[in-house]
């Protein structure tokens, strides 16, 4: 699998496994091992997901190398401290049966319980201070965010001494972000592209059905190669065993530059989530 080279030398394998509503138990368990097998060397999970457990299964069951596998989990809005978040990261390396995670994430920059309690600066610089120690024992290779927006970003790099290499946002067609992924490129940032077929909803959107027609591709071909066309790192999540398979080909797919910029416009797709506003 081609991989992307993060800001600190680290590898990361150009499309990722999603794992987001897939329950805990068989079919997470199935549906990783599915994926493993099928060539995926890069699985995204998070504490919410409540899965991190069944995602260990199934790497032990894999009878990969650890190193071959690059694991991402995400610390979860309720951790607003350095030895809460430092905690949570060992119990999820715990549940995942692994001695060092590839990437950890902050779930989101501002977690709805704390929002009156305690401004959200704080709290980011705080969980990014848990991230940085367990960076620097060396038990964690890469750090990072997701859900930031350029305001939050900004705000994170005035105390880190770490860079945050990864920021995974929704990216998908109809949510381009221009002016984040510009913010991010510019700072050498990996984008992973969660929800690249919007949760979805792509598949029920006509106008890129048209495309995809045109184009000659299937609609999750075309969104994958508008997601690589950016530099994204495309997050698909499926439990169909077709589907894994399908969306892991994406070697050689293109896109004309018309398209991209009918993909950036569309109408219809479900988007990025304020992270101001959420209630959660
Ligand atoms: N950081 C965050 O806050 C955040 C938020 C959302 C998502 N994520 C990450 O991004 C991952 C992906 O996003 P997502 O779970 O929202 O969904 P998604 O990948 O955008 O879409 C998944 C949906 O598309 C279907 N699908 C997948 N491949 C297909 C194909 N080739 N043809 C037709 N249908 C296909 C799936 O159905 P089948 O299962 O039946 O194939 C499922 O209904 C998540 O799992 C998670 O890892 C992160």
């Amino acid at each position: 699998m081609e991989v992307y080279t993060l800001a600190n030398g680290i590898q990361i394998p150009k499309i990722g496994f999603g794992t987001w509503q897939i329950p805990d138990g068989e079919l997470a368990v199935q549906s990783v091992s599915y994926a493993l097998e099928a060539g995926y060397r890069h699985i995204d999970t998070a504490q919410i997901y409540g899965n991190e457990a069944s995602v260990g299964r199934a790497l032990a069951d894999s009878n990969l190398d650890r190193q071959e596998i690059f694991v991402t989990t995400k610390v979860w809005n309720d951790k607003i401290g350095v030895e809460d978040t430092r905690q949570s990261i060992l119990e999820s390396m715990d549940k995942l049966g692994v001695d060092y995670l590839d990437l950890v994430l902050i779930h989101w920059p501002n977690p709805a319980a704390s929002r009156d309690s305690l401004p959200w600066q704080e709290r980011n610089a705080l969980v990014w201070k848990g991230l940085e120690v367990l960076y620097q024992e060396g038990k964690i290779k890469a750090i990072g965010v997701s859900n930031f927006m350029v305001h939050h970003l900004e705000a994170l790099l005035e105390t880190a001494e770490v860079m945050p290499q990864v920021n995974q946002v929704m990216l998908a067609p109809g949510t381009p972000q221009k002016e984040l992924v510009a913010y991010c490129q510019d700072k050498g940032i990996l984008l992973e592209a969660y929800s690249p077929f919007g949760t979805g909803t792509l598949f029920e959107n006509e106008e890129a059905a048209q495309l995809a027609r045109e184009a000659g591709l299937t609609l999750a071909q075309l969104a994958l190669a508008w997601s690589l066309d950016k530099g994204f790192l495309p997050l698909p999540k499926s439990t169909s065993p077709e589907n894994i398979q399908a969306n892991l080909a994406i070697e050689g797919l293109t896109i004309n530059p018309q398209a991209i910029e009918v993909l950036d416009q569309l109408q219809g797709v479900k988007g990025q989530l304020d992270p101001d506003q959420a209630d959660f």
